[in-house]
């Protein structure tokens, strides 16, 4: 059939991907993190696959497996997932943030476990984790950078807040109550020409959705 000739919509693109949360260490048995699942960026780095792009997923630590044809690098902190993100960022067509990234670390890790009888309650000391989205939107000749929002209230001003500020064409937000560790989600694509909602779906549809958006406003190479 005249299909089979038809390439894939993202054949010949490199598709960087960060999903799931970050953690970031107390001491060597405790730690800060988000809530995540990372399935919704395990969704995305199988859409992305499955259309033709030669994939690279940065995961914080979830419970899959690595997905077929996907090049995964595994990262623990916010520190870590950067430094992977940063050294294959400008080798990238396509940059889609999903991870839940911790937005603050502890200043003051300690080297070995806490102990209880050793000076009362630790105060834990915070300071501000890069911004991984915003950094890569900042290269110049970076890659076309998406961004995921997730928020308790107010969905699209937050949402097209943070396009505007991170300097990204795309964002899919989504409210946390729809989303948050189930296998349905209800997105909504939010870009220069406003919001496009998307049917609630399985995030496996929603991200092969959210793929055919990138394509559309990249064009076919
Ligand atoms: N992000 C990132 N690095 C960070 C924080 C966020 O790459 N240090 C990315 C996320 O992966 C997501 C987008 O930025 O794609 C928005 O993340 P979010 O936490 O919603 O936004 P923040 O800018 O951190 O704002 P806030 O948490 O205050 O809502
Ligand atoms: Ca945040």
């Amino acid at each position: 059939v005249l299909s089979f000739f038809v390439p894939k919509s993202l054949a010949g693109r490199r598709v960087l991907i960060t999903a799931g949360p970050t953690f970031e260490a107390i001491d060597p048995v405790r730690g800060i993190t988000n809530l995540s699942s990372g399935r919704m960026g395990y969704a995305v780095a199988r859409a992305a696959r499955q259309a033709g792009a030669a994939v690279t997923l940065v995961s914080g630590p979830v419970g899959f497996p690595v997905p077929q044809g996907v090049d995964r690098i595994n990262v623990r902190s916010a520190l870590d997932m950067h430094a992977a993100v940063m050294a294959r960022a400008a080798q990238s067509d396509i940059f889609i943030a999903v991870a839940a990234v911790a937005d603050y670390r502890v200043a003051n890790a300690a080297e070995h476990k806490l102990k209880k009888d050793h000076g009362g309650v630790p105060a834990i000391e915070l300071i501000e984790n890069p911004d991984i989205l915003a950094e890569v939107a900042a290269l110049p000749d970076g890659p076309f950078c998406v961004g995921f929002a997730a928020e308790s209230r107010n969905l699209e001003d937050y949402a097209q807040a943070k396009r505007r500020k991170k300097n990204i064409p795309l964002i899919a937000g989504n409210l946390i109550q729809d989303g948050f560790g189930g296998d349905d989600n209800r997105l909504v694509l939010f870009d220069d020409n406003g919001s496009h909602p998307l049917t609630p779906a399985s995030k496996e549809v929603l991200a092969r959705q959210l793929i055919e958006h990138v394509v559309k406003l990249t064009g076919k190479q």
